[in-house]
């Protein structure tokens, strides 16, 4: 239930599979709420308006910015974070690949396009590396040229879909 006092605002949400209640003042972003009241750094924040990605999380199964959602908005939802993720296992493959391809160097956009390509690899199939590109296109890395990403990601969706080894 969500309910106005003053400038703040109660929500209740679930977060990595743990419910969560929270007063957040009505302007504070998802990003801040995660990383500042939660202390869930593993969401990092980059340009704070939506445009680098590295803030991207997971919310009701989409991949969303979390410098442009509000945590009131986020109320009665379903957020899930780097270190849910991980500690589910559900992206261990690519995280696996990330570290055998070099799809990493500072690792500071690298929550971000884990959150993204989850999304993209949760459809299913094997997206050839031009629909992978174009589902990566809001998420920059500064370091790794993106083409080892896109390695791990078509190595893990390979071999998700039976047709090689991550
Ligand atoms: Fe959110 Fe850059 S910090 S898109
Ligand atoms: Fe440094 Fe992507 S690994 S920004």
């Amino acid at each position: 239930m969500t309910e106005a006092f003053r400038d703040r605002i109660d929500i209740a949400l679930t977060v990595n599979g743990e419910p969560v209640e929270a007063r957040v003042p009505a302007g504070r972003h998802l990003v801040d709420f995660l990383r500042l009241d939660l202390g869930l750094t593993g969401t990092h924040a980059g340009c704070e308006h939506g445009v680098c990605g590295a803030c991207t999380i997971q919310v009701d199964g989409q991949a969303v910015r979390g410098c442009l959602m509000l945590a009131a908005q986020a109320d009665g939802a379903e957020v899930w974070t780097l270190e849910g993720l991980t500690e589910q296992g559900v992206i261990r493959d690519l995280q696996e690949a990330f570290v055998a391809r070099n799809a990493l160097q500072c690792g500071y956009c690298t929550p971000g396009m884990l959150a993204s390509i989850k999304e993209l690899l949760d459809i299913g199939g094997v997206p050839d590396r031009a629909t992978i590109r174009e589902h990566l296109s809001g998420n920059y890395c500064r370091c790794t040229g993106y083409e080892a990403i896109i390695d791990a990601v078509e190595t893990v969706a390979q071999a998700r879909a039976g047709k090689g080894a991550a």
